[in-house]
């Protein structure tokens, strides 16, 4: 597939983006907790891999989280540095990536009020990832859902274009809001002229990581979440009460590793050869579950130490990440200016 072809998918996977440093990739994440091992395996390791291909830059989402959270800033005011000090653990090196807020864009803003005549109502209702939101949520909204949350669409599709973005790297549950975006771009450049890149989705792992306690979901809400930033207690005392095979009893009954979350979480994190030979060993009788267990904790602990031993460094030294969130802050908004520029022009609002 040419280049061009593959830019005028609306998503390719991760392996299949061809290195290019003159184009740009643009994710986000709502900052409203610490990451889990969730975010690690279905987004930050496949960032990792980007940061090195082309120009990165990671939005803290602050306005985007206050739509479902409006009634609660201090827990999104708290998040911001936590969700950063998480991205700088894992290996996101801020001489590559570009961190901004949100917030502290106002071209967004302007860009999300200019885009609202171009999206009606129904096509906001009509969003997969939003119907399903907006039916979780029902505690918060109520019978009617408010006007920011319906658009948050919108504003997504502003963080997006307001960079010029070639790729987004997202999960499959945000495909329904970059395909949204794609819509708002055709449009816009419809009525306006050619002004805005339509952006692609990047693919990432797809990995949906299940809890210890044998949710298919992770997450804080559930309380089964796996913090990137646990302790070595806290992981011992989380594996220890994970879910194994019901059905055994005794060290020696036959187990199935299939229905077993210890030997899932060994998949994730202990290499291969071993896994095979756990999963004989479960099969067979030949391994107690505590002692499995055991096993697992360490090979955890194995890749969660130097994310730990990292993220202390910035949880000692605040300053040194707001400092890399101001300056990547400075650089965005010099684009976001730009492109706000281009945008007032075609509209014929550059008085
Ligand atoms: N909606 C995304 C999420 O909930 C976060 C986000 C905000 C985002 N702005 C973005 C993702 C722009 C990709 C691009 O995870």
């Amino acid at each position: 597939m040419s280049e061009k072809e593959l830019i005028n998918d609306e998503k390719i996977k991760l392996e299949d983006v061809k290195p290019d440093k003159t184009l740009r990739i643009l994710t986000g994440d709502r900052p409203t907790g610490k990451m889990h091992i969730g975010h690690y395996f279905g987004s930050l390791k496949s960032r990792v891999a980007l940061q090195d291909k082309f120009q990165t830059f990671i939005e803290v989402a602050d306005v985007q989280a206050l739509t479902d959270n409006f009634n609660n800033p201090d827990k999104v005011k708290k998040s911001v540095n936590q969700i950063v000090m998480d991205e700088l653990a894992v290996g996101l090196d801020p001489n590559k990536v570009t961190f901004f807020i949100q917030s502290l864009i106002p071209e967004i803003a302007e860009l999300t009020v200019f885009y609202s005549n171009l999206v009606t109502i129904a096509r906001l209702e009509r969003n997969p990832t939003v119907k399903t939101e907006i039916a979780q949520k029902k505690d918060l909204f109520g019978e009617s859902v408010t006007y920011g949350f319906l658009g948050y669409p919108v504003s997504q599709a502003a963080d997006i274009t307001c960079f010029d973005a070639t790729y987004v790297p997202v999960g499959e549950d945000q495909l329904p809001l970059i395909e949204q975006c794609r819509e708002i771009v055709r449009k816009f450049n419809s009525i306006y002229g050619d002004t805005l890149r339509e952006p692609v989705a990047v693919m990432s792992s797809n990995m949906r990581i299940k809890g210890l306690d044998g949710n298919v979901k992770m997450g804080k809400s559930l309380g089964n979440a796996l913090y990137l930033s646990d302790d070595l207690d806290t992981i011992k005392q989380k594996v220890m009460s994970a879910v194994t095979d019901p059905s055994r009893i005794r060290k020696d009954d036959k187990g199935n590793p299939d229905i077993c979350m210890v030997y899932y979480y060994h998949n994730l994190f202990t290499d291969k050869e071993e896994c095979k030979n756990i999963c004989e060993e479960c099969k067979a009788g030949k391994r107690g579950c505590v002692a499995c267990k055991k096993q697992l904790i360490e090979s955890i602990n194995k890749v969660l130490e130097p994310i730990r031993d990292k993220r202390k460094h910035y949880e000692e030294n605040p300053k040194e990440v707001m400092d890399i969130l101001m300056a990547g802050t400075d650089k965005a908004r010099v684009i976001a200016k730009e492109t706000m520029e281009k945008v007032k022009k075609s509209m014929k609002l550059d008085y």
